[in-house]
């Protein structure tokens, strides 16, 4: 493992948790977005991340090698102990434990700020995102089938939940 450092991300991390978040956005199916993020949107993005809702940076040698952010799960009130996670991690650093540590530590926050369910929707056939959920303890409760369609293809999404 590298050496690694995770702390809250700041205004001059932009640039890098775009440049990792676009690079899913156009090649891959993680997330559902389809057009590449700019950065003014991801500066409102992260604005919009209160106390409540922190977003983490991974740094290896001073770089962000990934980014995870705690959001929340739904407008309504009542839902206001529920967050998504997120997890993206450059793609020349992946299956080094980054993912794993930057959960650990999102899960750890989540904890001291008293939330109580963090929901993954994973996009089935992602394996590394469906074994990190497994490793932190989250469980499938549900999939929805062809919710999504990208690069032409209808796709599953499976929802995972930790209960603190
Ligand atoms: C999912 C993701 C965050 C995991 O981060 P990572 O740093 O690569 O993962 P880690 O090295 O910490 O490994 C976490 C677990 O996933 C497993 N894993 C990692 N890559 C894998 C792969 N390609 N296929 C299957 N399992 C994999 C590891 O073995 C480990 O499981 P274990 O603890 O049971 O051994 C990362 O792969 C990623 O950014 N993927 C693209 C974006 C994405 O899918 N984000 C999640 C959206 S829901």
């Amino acid at each position: 493992m590298e050496h690694m450092t995770i702390r809250e991300a700041a205004t001059e991390d932009i640039e890098s948790i775009a440049r990792i978040y676009n690079h899913y956005v156009l090649h891959g199916t993680a997330t559902f977005d389809t057009e590449p993020k700019s950065i003014e949107d991801r500066v409102v993005w992260l604005d919009s991340h209160g106390p409540r809702h922190p977003v983490l940076v991974a740094l290896v040698d001073g770089e962000v090698v990934g980014w995870g952010s705690l959001s929340p799960w739904h407008p309504r009130p009542a839902y206001n102990d529920s967050v998504e996670v997120s997890t993206y991690i450059d793609p020349e650093h992946l299956g080094k434990g980054i993912g794993s540590q930057l959960m650990a530590a999102l899960i750890a926050r989540a904890s001291d700020i008293g939330h109580h369910a963090v929901i993954s929707q994973i996009v089935a056939g992602n394996e590394a995102s469906l074994a990190l959920g497994e490793r932190f303890g989250f469980r499938e409760v549900g999939r929805l089938p062809e919710v999504g369609r990208k690069f032409g293809t209808l796709l599953d999404v499976v929802l995972m939940i930790r209960l603190i």
